[in-house]
């Protein structure tokens, strides 16, 4: 019987999931494939921390370079949550000849590039599927099949925590800081959750994404990005009064202009009646379309530790049945990238007036309208796609005022 020795870098949610399911898993390897993991060395903060995976005393040691430096240790496997020293540790670990898994999406996102370079030239594994999107396979089915098919849009839910928070902020009325505290309490949220707020953690994985798919030299800084902060109640509730959700959304779209991108993370409403729509809590959900082979959704549980680790667990069955670099990968033109200007989204608003007539006055002006709805003096209303300055001033000038409320709209659109 063969064995892969693995040794982890950090034994927190995700890392102490991984020393769980190896030990759930090694049967099932063992009996299909004749090789079983061994965790041999695991390097924490605190080694005197109680801890609820089981683990001999000796494996433990408070030194990542004890595991870099372990002859018996096949694979590192990297969950920090840290970057720069995690980016440190995976470099030295491919140095010393050993393959690399990670769950890093905040490394990933800024040095994917040369570190699969590493990976590559040195004929060693770099897994990475933990990045994104949980305990759906995404990555692999894009890099593995998907890619070929001329992708043109990768769009969907990436960040569990703000799905989460949005769907009982609407569904329940929870205030945005109980929803946040019930996300971290779940062990949803990035250990600085204004990452997730921000957007930032979306970022990342779709940089990751559309390096991986699209091959675009992006990192997270060329993804535009809005938080879920400014998302009103009385919005979550409007929406669905408009037959929609609002949920955060991660876009990579070929753009209009030609040979460019928009990369955008914000909040965003999708048709009710829409695979994503019908998504909830913490569930990740992903469409892709592509030119030659039609549109594939892709959904699953996208946060926390058992998800997470069981694609670091995917990874490390790979390493353990087809070790070998990453392919070299002809990455496209710098400055792929649109600014918000050019994004092309449906719209809605909440500004003053009458419904009748603003839906009157609009389709005058040439501006389509999906769905209206009268509260009091407001309207509540969706449009058709556009640039926002072929919508929004046409709706201050039919209703009088700048809108008081503005999100974009997203998915299959019409009246
Ligand atoms: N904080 C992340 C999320 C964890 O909420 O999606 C999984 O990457």
């Amino acid at each position: 019987m063969r064995e892969l020795g693995v040794g982890l870098i950090g034994c927190g949610v995700v890392g102490a999931e991984v020393v769980r399911g190896i030990a759930e898993d090694r049967e099932v390897w063992a009996r299909r494939y004749g090789v079983v993991p061994v965790v041999r060395r695991v390097a924490v903060r605190d080694t005197s921390k109680r801890r609820e995976c089981k683990l001999p005393l000796s494996v433990l040691t408070a030194h990542p370079e004890d595991v870099l430096a372990d002859p018996s240790v096949d694979v590192v496997v990297e969950a920090t949550g840290r970057v720069e020293e995690a980016r440190n540790w995976m470099e030295r670990a491919l140095d010393a000849g050993k393959h690399v898994v990670t769950a890093s999406k905040a490394v990933l996102a800024r040095h994917m590039g040369e570190l699969l370079e590493r990976a590559r030239s040195r004929g060693l594994s770099f897994g990475y599927e933990a990045t994104v999107a949980g305990g759906i396979p995404l990555l692999r089915a894009l890099r593995e099949g998907l890619v070929a098919y001329g992708i043109t849009e990768v769009a969907g839910i990436l960040n569990g925590t703000t799905h989460y928070m949005l769907t009982r902020m609407e569904q329940e009325r929870l205030p945005f800081e109980t929803a946040l505290s019930e996300a971290q309490r779940a062990g949803f949220a990035e250990p600085d959750p204004s990452e997730d707020v921000s957007g930032e953690d979306a970022a990342c994985k779709l940089a990751v994404v559309s390096r991986m798919a699209l091959a675009l030299p992006v990192t997270q800084r060329d993804v535009y990005k809005e938080g879920i902060r400014d998302v009103k109640p009385r919005d979550l509730r409007l929406a669905v009064k408009l037959g929609f959700r609002v949920k955060p959304m991660a876009v990579a779209r070929r753009s209009a202009v030609e040979g460019k991108w928009e990369l955008r993370v914000h909040p965003a409403l999708v048709p009710i009646e829409s695979p994503l729509g019908r998504l909830a809590l913490e569930e990740n959900g992903i469409r892709v379309t592509t030119e030659r082979r039609g549109d594939y959704f892709f959904s699953g549980r996208g946060a926390g530790g058992a998800p997470t680790a069981g694609a670091v667990l995917s990874d490390l069955l790979e390493v353990a049945l087809r070790p070998g670099g990453p392919p070299a990968v002809e990455m496209a033109d710098s400055a792929s990238t649109v600014s918000s200007e050019q994004f092309v989204t449906g719209h809605y608003v909440r500004v003053a007036g009458d419904a009748a007539r603003l839906r009157k006055d609009l389709e005058e002006r040439d501006i389509q309208v999906i769905a209206a709805h009268q509260e009091g003096q407001e309207v509540a209303l969706v449009t058709g796609r556009g640039t926002p300055a072929s919508v929004l001033p046409a709706l201050a000038a039919a209703s009088g005022e700048a809108p008081r409320v503005w999100l974009r709209v997203e998915g299959d659109i019409s009246a």
